[in-house]
């Protein structure tokens, strides 16, 4: 099987970005990218500068809403699209209880879409791989671990929207025999992830001596997987996963927020002291805790292990490092993004904000 067309979702936002570069890189991908984004204020086309002209005929990017079905369908013509990719999705937990719509717009309806011009388009196409998260599978305990086969207890609208994109793409394999995987993941960090989510948003305010908030008792426990570590098991499930078969996807590494937080602090004390030789510890300030909370996430990923071969490579020591680095090396990266700079940019390229 060899995809020459394969359509990235939300190839401008966190995952995206990092994944498009992976597969540019892998020797047994020879196809062409045709990345779609709707650029949203967490999609940064900036990130992929310069690929058209690095990859000639290997990259192309188009700006387009994955709801809009009669665009999403003249893309699927011209390029001659045979695989997706999907991961555009409104992804922010917080932003979820405060303003749902967008979430059941995108994450919903957006992949009924897809599928739906997938399946007009079935004698050509090989594969339909949908990026999940492990939020669907509710809360744990003290003990014990998702597999797949834990049944699906969605807490937050984000989460939720999830799960139905979930069973949308199980029923359309299942009902119209479309080759699907669906990956469930662990929280992802590591270099272009958007400064509204914990570690990214903890480094940058710590850089700036800014207060460091935790929510409730900083005692959730969830599993952290560094996104180079995702991306080599997406295209793994995608290469070689057996179709209409869902894949956990874990980083070994289960942290307690605080633990996280502290530990940000003391690498950036390490890296850039304070000539008062103060604490960033210290900056750490305990707020409201998010309505909804689950309290642990764990991950067991044996299926992905045993069938494929696939196991996280980083620690959380390591990646957690190369992430603070990555984010002091590219302060205005954010910095643009967060004072809508960035905004103004996309205003005068995509004549929108
Ligand atoms: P992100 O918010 O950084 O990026 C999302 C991208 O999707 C952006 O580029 C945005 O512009 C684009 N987008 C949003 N709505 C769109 C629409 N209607 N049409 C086209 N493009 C649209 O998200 P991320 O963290 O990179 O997550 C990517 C995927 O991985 C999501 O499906 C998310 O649910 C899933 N996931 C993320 C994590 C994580 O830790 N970040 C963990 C598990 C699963
Ligand atoms: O588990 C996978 C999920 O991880 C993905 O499906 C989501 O798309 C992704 O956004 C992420 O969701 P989270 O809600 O886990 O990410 P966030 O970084 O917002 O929060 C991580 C933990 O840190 C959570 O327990 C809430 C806490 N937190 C978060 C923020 C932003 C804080 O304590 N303080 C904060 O300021």
């Amino acid at each position: 099987m060899t995809m020459k067309n394969l359509m990235v979702t939300g190839g401008c936002g966190f995952i995206g970005t990092n994944f498009i570069y992976h597969l540019l890189e892998k020797p047994d991908f020879r196809g062409r990218i045709i990345n779609v984004d709707k650029l949203t204020y967490a999609g940064n086309p900036e990130n992929l500068a310069g690929l058209e002209e690095k990859y000639p005929g290997r990259y192309v990017f188009q700006k387009a809403d994955i709801c809009g079905a009669d665009t999403i369908k003249t893309i699927f013509s011209k390029y001659e699209v045979d695989a997706i990719c999907h991961f555009a999705a409104e992804s922010h937990v917080d932003r979820s209880i405060k303003r749902p719509e967008d979430f059941i717009f995108t994450n919903i309806i957006g992949t009924f879409n897809l599928l739906e011009i997938a399946k007009t388009h079935k004698d050509r196409f090989l594969l339909f791989h949908h990026i999940s998260t492990d939020e669907v599978y509710g809360s744990l305990g003290p003990e014990g671990l998702f597999t797949e086969e834990t049944p699906y207890r969605p807490n937050s609208p984000y989460s939720a929207s999830k799960a139905a994109s979930d069973h949308l793409v199980r029923a359309y394999h299942e009902t119209f025999g479309l080759p699907t995987t669906i990956s469930n993941c662990s929280n992802n960090y590591g270099p272009y992830q958007f400064p509204e989510k914990l570690i990214p948003l903890v480094i940058m305010n710590a850089v700036e001596w800014k207060s460091l908030p935790v929510y409730g008792d900083g005692k959730n426990v969830w599993d952290w997987l560094y996104v180079t570590d995702h991306c080599e098991a997406i295209w793994t499930i995608m290469q070689s996963g057996e179709r209409g078969q869902t894949y956990n996807i874990g980083g070994a590494s289960e942290m307690e927020n605080i633990i996280i937080v502290e530990m940000i602090c003391d690498i950036l004390d390490e890296l850039i002291p304070s000539p008062e030789r103060r604490s960033r510890r210290d900056l750490i300030t305990y707020v409201q805790d998010r309505p909804g909370h689950d309290r642990r996430y764990a991950i067991d990923f044996t299926k992905l292990n045993r069938s494929l071969g696939w196991r996280p490579q980083e620690s959380f020591q390591t990646g957690l490092r190369k992430t603070i680095q990555w984010y002091l090396a590219n302060r205005t990266w954010s910095e643009r993004i967060k004072t809508g700079e960035y905004q103004q940019w996309l205003q005068e390229h995509y004549g929108q904000a």
